[in-house]
């Protein structure tokens, strides 16, 4: 055999044996409708049979234990490449669909062909159909700094893993990894700190539905990275904004990093959204979220004085208003506040079937720019404590006429603040 063929062949095979498709970012989420589970997964390489196995009783991947009780389920997935100049790596993506309430799953994701396979991971549906209704934990801003990487505190994510039995899904609004990298006027991402901050946070998205929205720290390479990372449940790829159904609640996440001006494409969307809403389920819960505050009182440019946040807030508060929409999260500026309902600068009504809409700023994640502590006065809507710590909130909508929201701060991890919100018609 000539030398030139040989060395080919060597190259061919060390090439095939290199593939590498071990999974890591492995992410669960919740889809349109709340019954199936989405799954997302990264590799290096591009696999070409990517799946997720899941079954009720723990199994091997050869799927050899498989038997009549406890069949192992299996879905094929899509593969996306995020390569680019500036990124490698690939996105995978399944769905486990057929998924009955209070029941625990094990599964593994990975690529039948190539034989890899994710560890043999577990997590338990609560009840999705809509006589249970929900709890879920949101905060905003967190990064490295929720898990102790910058910091000696970890509170935000174990806090939450404690609790995981208790919990439907996890909602982080925004600036989630902090792997923004400005270099001249020019904004890229740093993919170790992406990875590294995908892997703190597998405890909790392996075990619990990982929901996010785009923050301005999220916002490198046109949100591409973002965006096939995590694959929320949108109309379309290139759309960061989504709607979705869970037990009986209408959520709707949107981003205030991109357009939201009258008439904008995604305006249009969120009023037709809102709209369509409302006139399907009159008295329905509808939450929304983004990561920008329409209300919030520290001294920080968005909260104290932006062009922007004008634009934003006469572009939009009037939907939450038009449409019903009971409760506003966000989070942004780096402390916890919350409002009475609130329009316009005016408080209408209070938590027993209010007014207007009630805004919650968790901006606590524990990021590594550190709290906001410093707070303007009190402004007539603002109600309860403003908090400059860590920590998280807590919404559970109980049934159709009550919430009951909690915030959790680190030092204590106990609810610092409670409220109970009855359903309000406006
Ligand atoms: C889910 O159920 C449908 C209808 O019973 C069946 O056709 C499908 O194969 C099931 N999917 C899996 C992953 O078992
Ligand atoms: C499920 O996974 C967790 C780790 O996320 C582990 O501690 C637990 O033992 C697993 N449960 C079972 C029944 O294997
Ligand atoms: C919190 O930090 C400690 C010490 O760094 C570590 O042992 C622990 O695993 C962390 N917990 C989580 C949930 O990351
Ligand atoms: C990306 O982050 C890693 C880990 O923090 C750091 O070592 C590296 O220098 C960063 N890359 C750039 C280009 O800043
Ligand atoms: C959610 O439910 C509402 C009515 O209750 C319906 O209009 C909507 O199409 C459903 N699905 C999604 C993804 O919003
Ligand atoms: C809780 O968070 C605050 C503010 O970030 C911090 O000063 C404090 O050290 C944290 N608590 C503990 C026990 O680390
Ligand atoms: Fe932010």
């Amino acid at each position: 055999m000539n030398k030139y063929i040989a060395t080919l062949i060597v190259l061919f095979i060390s090439a095939c044996v290199a593939v590498d498709l071990t999974p890591y970012g492995v992410k669960l989420a919740l889809t349109k409708e709340g019954k199936d589970i989405q799954i997302t997964w990264l590799t290096n390489d591009k696999g070409n049979t990517p799946v997720v196995l899941y079954g009720r009783a723990s199994f091997t991947p050869d799927e050899s234990s498989s038997n009549d009780i406890y069949p192992i389920l299996s879905n094929m997935g899509k593969v996306e490449s995020l390569t680019t100049l500036y990124w490698s790596g690939n996105s995978n993506q399944a769905v486990m669909t057929n998924l009955t309430s209070f029941t625990s799953y094990f599964y593994y994701v990975g690529d039948r062909e190539a034989n890899q396979w994710s560890p043999m991971l577990n997590f338990s549906t609560r009840g999705f159909d809509s006589s249970n209704y929900l709890k879920f934990a949101v905060f905003g801003d967190m990064g490295h700094g929720g898990v102790g990487i910058d910091r000696d505190e970890n509170y935000t994510l174990s806090h939450i893993v404690e609790r995981q039995g208790d919990l439907d899904f996890v909602l982080h609004v925004g600036d989630i990894a902090y792997a923004d990298l400005t270099k001249g006027s020019r904004i890229f991402g740093n993919q170790t700190v992406w990875e590294e901050f995908l892997g703190i946070i597998e405890p909790v998205s392996t075990a619990l539905p990982y929901m996010v929205c785009p923050g301005n720290h999220d916002i490198f390479f046109d949100l591409d990275v973002y965006r096939k990372t995590f694959l929320m449940p949108s109309n379309k790829l290139d759309e960061s904004w989504y709607s979705f159904n869970f037990s009986g609640v209408h959520f709707v996440g949107f981003s205030s990093e991109h357009d939201f001006l009258p008439f904008s494409t995604q305006y249009n969307w969120l009023e037709n959204e809102l709209k369509q809403y409302r006139q399907q389920s009159p008295n329905g819960w509808l939450i929304v979220y983004s990561h920008r505050p329409f209300y919030c009182s520290t001294q920080w440019g968005w909260c104290e004085k932006s062009e922007l946040k004008k634009l934003f807030v006469d572009s939009l508060e009037k939907l939450l208003m038009k449409y019903n929409v009971d409760i506003y999260l966000s989070g942004h500026t780096h402390s916890y506040e919350r409002s009475l309902p609130v329009y316009n600068g005016q408080v209408l009504g209070t938590y027993e079937a209010p007014k207007a809409t009630i805004h919650l700023t968790v901006g606590t994640g524990g990021n590594k720019e550190g709290p906001d502590r410093d707070w303007l006065a009190a402004p007539v809507w603002s109600n309860g404590p403003r908090f400059s710590g860590t920590g998280f909130g807590t919404l559970n909508v109980i049934n159709s006429q009550t919430i009951q929201w909690d915030f959790i701060d680190n030092e204590s991890n106990t609810a610092m603040d409670s409220i109970t919100i009855t359903k309000g018609t406006f």
